[in-house]
Parts: structure tokens; C-alpha cells; sequence
């Protein structure tokens, strides 16, 4: 299976600086050769123009977040229905920012999950430990924790999710787990799903945290890191797409 490379823009960009860099990603993706899969998951306004830009190109379109709800009064709001109209392909459910500032538990993920996959979009469900977890030794036991919620409540929809490990401490903060220390981690999630599923080698696991163009390629070289979930580096084309190609 190809690598999945999916940015995360997070709350950045503009109607004028997204054209401008989906196109320079574009024009650097043009001409054959094997490449990663690609996605970039944007903010909810610009769905629409990100669904033109990107038509019929090699990126896929992702949104950062979807409500638990189907419809209704929940103010603010976005369903996975809505994402559908737009084409989203992928959602991103559970991101440390999320839980953090958001407050969202295990459970509100897991629901997250189960209202995209209902609308046909592949959630892209967020695990990561925190510092202060990391050296409480309790690394597996959270990120089992969060990953078992959502394989219970998707039961046998658990192989058409991807994962997506990032460690707390790594994102944002230009500190990238080494690569062996991600694969440990990433082989605990593995062998989770692999329990839980009859295809878990349909389920990929990405890396996320601070992964850049110099890093992405021994991350990638792991043998359960197939793909990477990126923050920063997906702002600028010339580093997303260095990031594609060491995964292809
Ligand atoms: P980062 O963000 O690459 O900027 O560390 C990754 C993420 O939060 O998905």
C-alpha cells in the first residue's frame, strides 16, 4: 500500500495564500512518477474552494474535524453530511488540539468516528501521549486507551479507519520522536488493530509531530509508519512535497 501524506493546516491560511499554494503543490506534482497518497485537510470555509482547486488531481480533500451529531441544533457546528457535499475523503477526528482545548473525550472521538464513516468519509483518528505521560511510563496504555474507544464503537468498520500517532510533545515543537521510538509505538497499534480486524493491512498508521522534509524519510523507512500526518510543513509546497516523495 502507498503511503498516505496528509497535511494539516490547522487554523491557518486565506482565500489568496491557499490558491497559491495549492497550485505551487500541484505544478510540483505534475509528470509521472510514483507518489505518495496525498491529502490536505483545511479549514471548514474553504472546503469549497479547495474542492475546485483540487478536482481531479492527485490530492485528496480532508476536513480537521466533524460533529458527533447528524444534524440538528448544535451551533457551530459541522456534520460529516456537509463534509460529504464537499467531497472530503478524509476527516481528521481526536487531534491533540481537540482534546486539549476542546475537551474532547475518548468517547466524543469514537462517535466522531462512527458519524464519518456513516457519510463515507475515512476517519483519520488522532492517539498521542502527553510529556507528562511519556515519562509516567504510560505511553501504550494511553494510546491504547484512545485507539480501543473508537475500534468499539466502528466494530467491524475498524480496517476502513487510519490512524494517526502523535505524541503530544512532538507537535509543533520542532521535537520529532526518533524514528525507533515512533515504530514501538506504532507496533502497539498494529497488533491492536490486528486483533480487532480481519484486513488490519488495510488500516494505515501515520507518524505525526514535527515530521519535515529532512526527517520524513527515516520515519518512513519504518515497518509500521505508513504515512505521516503533517502540521507545519504542509504550509509550505516545496516541504509537503519533499515529505511526498520520501514516502513514495
Ligand atoms: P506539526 O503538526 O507537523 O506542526 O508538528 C502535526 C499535527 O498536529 O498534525
Amino acid at each position: 500500500m502507498k503511503k498516505l501524506i496528509a497535511g494539516n493546516w490547522k487554523m491557518n491560511g486565506s482565500l489568496a495564500t491557499n490558491a497559491a499554494l495549492v497550485n505551487a503543490m500541484l505544478e510540483g506534482l505534475e509528470g509521472p512518477g510514483a507518489i505518495s497518497e496525498l491529502a490536505l485537510c483545511v479549514p471548514s470555509p474553504y472546503l469549497a474552494q479547495m474542492q475546485s482547486l483540487l478536482a481531479g488531481s492527485h490530492i485528496a480533500l480532508g476536513a480537521q474535524d466533524v460533529s458527533a451529531h447528524e444534524q440538528g441544533a448544535f451551533t457551530g457546528e459541522v456534520s460529516a453530511g456537509m463534509l460529504r457535499d464537499f467531497a472530503c475523503r478524509y476527516a481528521i477526528v481526536g487531534h491533540s488540539e481537540r482534546r486539549q482545548y476542546h475537551g474532547e473525550t475518548d468517547v466524543a472521538v469514537a462517535s466522531k468516528a462512527q458519524r464519518a464513516l456513516a457519510a463515507g468519509i475515512t476517519p483519520i483518528v488522532c492517539v498521542g501521549e502527553t510529556l507528562e505521560e511519556r515519562e509516567a511510563g504510560q505511553t501504550e496504555a494511553v494510546v491504547k486507551r484512545q485507539l480501543a474507544a473508537v475500534i468499539h464503537a466502528v466494530a467491524h468498520c475498524t480496517s476502513e479507519i487510519v490512524v494517526a500517532y502523535e505524541p503530544v510533545w512532538a507537535i509543533g515543537t520542532g521535537k520529532t520522536a526518533f524514528p525507533e521510538q515512533a515504530q514501538q509505538v506504532h507496533a502497539v497499534l498494529r497488533a491492536q488493530i490486528a486483533a480487532a480486524t480481519a484486513h488490519p493491512e488495510r488500516v494505515r498508521i501515520l507518524y505525526g509531530g514535527s515530521m519535515n522534509a529532512t526527517n520524513a524519510a527515516s520515519l518512513l523507512a519504518q515497518p509500521d509508519i505508513d504515512g505521516g500526518l503533517i502540521g507545519g510543513a504542509s504550509l509550505k509546497a516545496a516541504d509537503f512535497l519533499a515529505i511526498a516523495a520520501s514516502g513514495a
